[in-house]
């Protein structure tokens, strides 16, 4: 019995032998030798994941920058837009060039679009990435500004980029513009030198591709420069097709186009989302309007079209895109089957 008592009494004052006892903790004698070498490869598991997690974020963002950012595409959509048996109007459709000197294949690319021989090129504006980049828009545009053209302007039009923090780019909060103007004014004189239309607050008709067109607009909605009712009404009953433009796409400029019974309204604004989700899948708009409707085409009402350029850029402050690769679209406008 006594040895029994003895044996228990070890057993109850013998630590268990997978558990790390005091010394072994705190590096003392015994067991510690296995107990630091625990430590010591959590620590390594932990780093590994931590330093893992960075070169993740690194590699994703020289992708970003450096490849996906300079990925043009060209898209393509159909609208069935234009009166029963008329033929096809081929609009080339260009927004948020964000352009700085030094994107010469940028402006290589989008001087090569005039391959396309669209009867109307449609520009939604937010051109400059800089007060030094008109000389840089106009060597891109060059071919295109031989072919009929509208434009509006956007905010980055109009006063220069600055510093911003690529997280609240995600919250979807407004940003100020900054102070620094662009020279906006020489670059719309060289857009209507070479025969394209400034759209903002003008109610315009002309003929392109054989269709007779009444095109309006307005100045950027997303700082509250638009003016709709200067141009507000019904476009001309004789029109073919009635196209509204507006920089960014807020709901209460796409409502007062439809209303009036306007077919199909252009802007740019959201670049898409710019940092996305798979499959073009838009975390936010940066403006009114849903996720959905962050790039492409989409219905707002039984009649009226949107189409959402996702833009061929970024601010230079925020050079990156993700699963939303800068695009420009031919949009395709036919008859309506009825
Ligand atoms: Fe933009």
């Amino acid at each position: 019995m006594a040895s029994v008592a003895r044996n228990t009494e070890n057993a109850f004052r013998r630590p268990p032998r997978d558990l790390p006892t005091l010394p072994a903790i705190f590096g003392g004698r015994g067991e510690s030798a296995g107990a630091v070498a625990v430590v010591k490869r959590a620590a390594l598991v932990a780093g590994g994941i931590v330093g893992g997690l960075g070169l993740a974020g690194a590699a994703t963002f020289v992708y970003a920058n450096q490849i996906e950012l300079k990925a043009f595409r060209l898209k393509r959509v159909r609208v069935p837009a234009l009166p029963a048996g008329h033929r096809p109007l081929r609009i080339l459709h260009v927004s948020d060039f964000h352009m700085t000197r030094s994107q010469r294949k940028k402006q290589r690319w989008v001087a090569g679009l005039d391959a396309l021989e669209p009867d109307l090129v449609v520009n939604t504006g937010d051109n400059l990435g800089g007060a030094d980049a008109v000389p840089a828009v106009l060597t891109a545009l060059g071919p295109l500004l031989n072919r009929p053209g509208v434009f509006v302007f956007g905010t980055n039009d109009y006063f220069g980029p600055k510093p911003v923090n690529p997280f609240r780019y995600l919250t979807g909060k407004k940003r100020r513009p900054s102070a620094e103007k662009l020279p906006w004014e020489g670059m719309r004189a060289a857009f209507i030198e070479r025969g394209w239309s400034d759209a903002t607050h003008r109610r315009l008709e002309f003929v392109a591709g054989g269709v007779r067109l009444a095109v309006t607009g307005v100045d950027d909605p997303h700082h509250g420069l638009d003016d709709y009712d200067s141009v507000a009404g019904a476009p001309n009953a004789d029109a073919d097709l009635a196209i509204g433009l507006s920089h960014s796409p807020e709901p209460r400029v796409l409502d007062r186009f439809a209303d009036d019974g306007y077919d199909l309204v252009l802007s740019g604004h959201t670049h898409g989302g710019q940092v996305c989700l798979p499959f073009e899948r838009a975390i936010v708009t940066n403006c009114g309007i849903d996720r959905a409707r962050a790039s492409g085409l989409s219905r707002w009402t039984e009649r009226m079209w949107l189409h959402v350029s996702n833009g061929l850029g970024t601010s230079p402050y925020a050079p990156v895109r993700l699963f939303c690769p800068p695009s420009a679209t031919l949009i395709e406008v036919v008859a309506r089957e009825s």
